[in-house]
């Protein structure tokens, strides 16, 4: 058995953002799709969360006026951002136990949560910055404690289906430690492209892309220098149809980054296979990319919360990041 199939983690689960306002963070996701599945309160931490999905992307805001509770403290130190990176596990109270004895510090000891609707099972350690891994595990429909069930899942083709990949940026000459943390921990494999170092999982289920401004540059120490040290630049959530997705959310007021004309004019020579419109895909602002097993469709939304943002994905074979396309896209 190898290291990452020893901890039994199926995937991403959700994502938390730590906020100051929870209906102002909230009314990008609407735009974007995202539909409230739940609430919760919990009086000690003096916290409120809301539960926002969309197929298999879970996000979850969560504010508390309580200073030493970590979510009032991660907005204090660094301003609304992703506090908690969770992954599923098939068992978290054994994958806890697995990752602390590799050497990983334990945030959150595992815990029961039980209600009528199910269990669930939760644990968190540290990562860089003040980013987190909550692992989760459930039997039945509750999604979480506090909250009451489990959110019901319409597949819709249109719009998000799941997490594509999380991008987090450290300190200049930290990758390796991170590098190592991951597959110490967690099992995971990595590789480079362009400026990057993935760590993933084997099917790919979790893919954390690092980047350090000794190689993404100025841009990656001005994100830093906003978010006030290491954290998540952005989230990737992939959808089965790009276009459409995008022509949907802009009806809906979301607003994405545009790209210079220039940039479409060598499209079909440079990726000879698409069958998108490229007309199209210029109207929408839809970037390109490719390798040799085929090619991307990425679209990225301005800053949303502090300097992060998300990034809309469709792949078509490429297993890429299409890291280049970024700096070619403005507001
Ligand atoms: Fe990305």
């Amino acid at each position: 058995m190898s290291n990452f199939e020893a901890l039994k983690i199926l995937g991403f689960d959700h994502l938390e953002f730590a906020v100051a306002d929870i209906e102002r963070a909230a009314e990008s996701f609407l735009k974007l799709g995202f539909e409230k599945a739940g609430m919760r309160e919990l009086r000690e931490r003096e916290l409120r969360s809301l539960l926002l999905v969309q197929n298999e992307v879970q996000i979850v805001l969560s504010h508390s006026t309580k200073g030493s509770d970590p979510i009032a403290a991660f907005v204090k130190a660094h301003g609304d951002g992703i506090l908690n990176i969770a992954f599923r596990c098939e068992d978290a109270v054994s994958a806890l136990e697995i990752a602390a004895s590799r050497g990983a510090t334990v945030l959150e000891p595992p815990r029961s949560y039980q209600k009528e609707a199910g269990t669930v099972h939760q644990a968190a350690i540290a990562a860089f910055g003040d980013v987190r891994h909550t692992l989760i595990s459930r039997q039945g429909n509750l999604f979480a404690e506090g909250f009451d069930l489990s959110p019901r899942r319409p597949n819709k083709a249109m719009g998000f289906q799941r997490i594509d990949h999380v991008t987090c940026l450290v300190e200049t000459g930290k990758i390796e430690l991170w590098r190592n943390f991951y597959e110490k921990i967690f099992g995971l494999t990595s590789y480079s492209i362009e400026n990057l170092t993935i760590l993933e999982s084997p099917r790919g289920g979790i893919r954390l892309p690092f980047c350090e401004p000794s190689t993404g540059g100025q841009e990656i120490q001005e994100h830093l220098d906003m978010n006030h040290g290491p954290g998540v630049e952005h989230a990737a959530f992939s959808s089965e149809n790009l276009l459409e997705s995008v022509q949907h959310w802009r009806k809906q007021g979301a607003k994405f980054l545009g790209v210079p004309s220039p940039y479409y004019e060598t499209i079909s020579k440079r990726f000879p296979g698409i069958v998108e419109n490229v007309h199209e895909l210029a109207e929408y602002g839809i970037m390109v990319d490719g390798d040799e097993n085929g090619y991307l469709l990425q679209v990225f939304t301005g800053k949303l919360m502090g300097p992060f943002f998300l990034e809309a994905i469709q792949r078509k074979g490429a297993t890429g990041f299409g890291e280049k396309n970024r700096s070619r896209s403005s507001d």
